[in-house]
C-alpha cells in the first residue's frame, strides 16, 4: 500500500505497518491458548470494524471456541454520536459461558460499555475483551481491555478493518490522519 492515501476528502499516513501488526496479533492468540484453554471461549467479533483483526487472530487460535458476530455502530464520519445502535444481536444463550469480545479499536469506550451491559444480564461466567488499538486519551469508560495490540495517540486512523465513511478498511497496514 502507498506511504499516503487519499480517501474522500482527507489524507491518510501510514502508521502501522501490516509485519508489526501480524506479530502483535499472533502474540495475543498464543497468550489466548494458553489462558482459555479448556474453556471453549464464544468469540463475539463487533462488526463492521473487527472482521480483519478477527479474522487473523481466530486464525491463530488452536483451542476449542465458537464465534458469533454482532453489528454495532455509533461513528459517523470521523466522530461518535454517543448512540450506540445493534443492527445484528445476538441470538444465542450465553449463560456460563466464557466470553471474549473482539473490537477493531476503543476510543471512548462507549459502543462496549452498552454491549457489555446487555452481555452481563445474559450471565456470562466471564467476559474479557481483545481489541487491535486503543485510544488512552479519548477512553471515558471503566473496563481493561485483556487483549490488546497497539495503545495509539488521540487521532483518526483508518485501514486493518477501519474506515472513514465506509472507505480504507481493505488495508493491511494501518494509516493515521493527516491534519492540514
Ligand atoms: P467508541 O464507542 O468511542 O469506543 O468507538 C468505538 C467504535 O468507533 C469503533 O468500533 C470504531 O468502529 C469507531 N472508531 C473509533 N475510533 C476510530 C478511528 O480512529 N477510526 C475509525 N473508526 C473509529
Amino acid at each position: 500500500m502507498p506511504d499516503t492515501w487519499k480517501l474522500n476528502d482527507k489524507r491518510f499516513g501510514k502508521f502501522i505497518l501490516s509485519d508489526t501488526i501480524q506479530a502483535k496479533v499472533k502474540e495475543l492468540s498464543i497468550r489466548i491458548n494458553s489462558e482459555l484453554v479448556g474453556k471453549r471461549p464464544l468469540f463475539i467479533v463487533v462488526l463492521n470494524g473487527a472482521f480483519i483483526f478477527a479474522s487473523d487472530l481466530l486464525k491463530g487460535v488452536t483451542i476449542d471456541c465458537d464465534i458469533a458476530f454482532v453489528k454495532l455502530s455509533s461513528y459517523q464520519g470521523t466522530k461518535s454520536t454517543g448512540i450506540v445502535q445493534q443492527s445484528i444481536g445476538l441470538d444465542m444463550d450465553i449463560k456460563g459461558r466464557s466470553i471474549v469480545v473482539i473490537e477493531d479499536i476503543v476510543d471512548t469506550g462507549l459502543t462496549l460499555v452498552r454491549f457489555l451491559e446487555t452481555l452481563r444480564k445474559m450471565e456470562p461466567a466471564e467476559i474479557k475483551i481483545a481489541s487491535c488499538l486503543f485510544k488512552p486519551l479519548a477512553f471515558k469508560s471503566d473496563f481493561s481491555i485483556d487483549y490488546l495490540c497497539f495503545s495509539i495517540p488521540n487521532e483518526f486512523v483508518v485501514g486493518y478493518g477501519l474506515d472513514y465513511d465506509g472507505l480504507g478498511r481493505n488495508s493491511g497496514d494501518i494509516y493515521k490522519i493527516i491534519e492540514e
